[in-house]
């Protein structure tokens, strides 16, 4: 029997890229999205490219009160989830438009994190499986470019790092992926230095080997060069960092 992999954010070219990895082990995929129409060529690209079963379902991950029914509808109960879901949003339409505002922490924090929660009791029970959120190195430390965002991340962060202290002893694995600058739909039209930036297939070929492979990952940096990065920018005084333009 192959192992199922749970994907949240099926359009998402990390999400495509993760699913990938885990079909070309030979995994089972099920795959969910707001606009499922929208993620039908990602399905049939994987489906395409697998010899195991890859299906798609509706889910919008501010859409709360249907996690219970989300859950209990699924064909069985995972072996992993992903969750890739983000928004990023727009830093100075959030400091005026709350409901903008609003979006982008229920989209990063909320809904990712009590879906994983909730999964988590569901794995604790079965006493196995691995949860990976994707999170950011933008919640490593507030700026002022884009703070309603790194919140919300920093919120996941926390939250993961407290479900896999909770759960250490259970048999279910937490993973935190914060990947860094990605060449992705997100980030399109920026300029990214090429050391700092990994393409989808990397964060995606990484979340397996933390996720499964022989060796426990906690929380990992895509580039490990970034784990440095952040180290130095949460090591300046806070005197001097709000002083900075960052
Ligand atoms: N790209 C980077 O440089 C970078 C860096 C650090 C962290 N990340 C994180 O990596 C993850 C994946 O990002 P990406 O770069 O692959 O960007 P992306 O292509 O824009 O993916 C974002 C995904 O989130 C989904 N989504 C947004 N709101 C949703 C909702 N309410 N319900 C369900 N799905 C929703 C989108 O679905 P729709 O297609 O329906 O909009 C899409 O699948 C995000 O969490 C992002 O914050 C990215």
């Amino acid at each position: 029997m192959s192992k199922t992999l749970l994907l949240i954010g099926a359009t998402s070219d990390i999400g495509h890229a993760t699913a990938g990895a885990y079909t070309a082990q030979g995994w089972s995929v099920l795959l969910t999205a707001r606009n499922p129409e929208g993620a039908e060529r990602n399905r049939a690209d994987l489906a395409a490219r697998s010899g195991g079963a890859v299906s798609l379902h509706a889910l919008d991950v501010t859409d709360t009160d249907g996690f219970e029914g989300f859950i209990s509808g699924l064909p069985a109960l995972p072996d992993t989830v992903v969750c890739v879901v983000g928004e990023m949003g727009e830093q100075e339409r959030a400091q005026n438009d709350m409901a903008h505002a609003s979006m982008v922490m229920r989209t990063n924090f909320e809904g990712p994190a009590l879906l994983l929660g909730l999964l988590a009791e569901k794995f604790e029970a079965r006493g196995s499986g691995a949860i990976v959120g994707v999170s950011s190195v933008a919640g490593d430390r507030g700026r002022g470019s884009n703070y309603v965002y790194g919140a919300a991340k920093a919120g996941l962060t926390a939250f993961l790092s407290g479900l896999r202290n909770r759960l250490s002893q259970t048999g279910v694995r937490v993973v935190t992926v914060k990947p860094g600058f990605v060449r992705t739909r997100m980030t399109a039209g920026m300029k990214l230095p090429p050391l700092l930036t990994a393409e989808p297939q990397e964060v995606g070929e990484a979340i397996f080997k933390a996720a499964e492979g022989s060796r426990a990952r906690d929380v990992i940096y895509v580039r490990p060069i970034w784990r440095l990065v952040m180290l130095v920018i949460k090591s300046i005084p806070e005197p001097v960092f709000k002083k900075l333009r960052l």
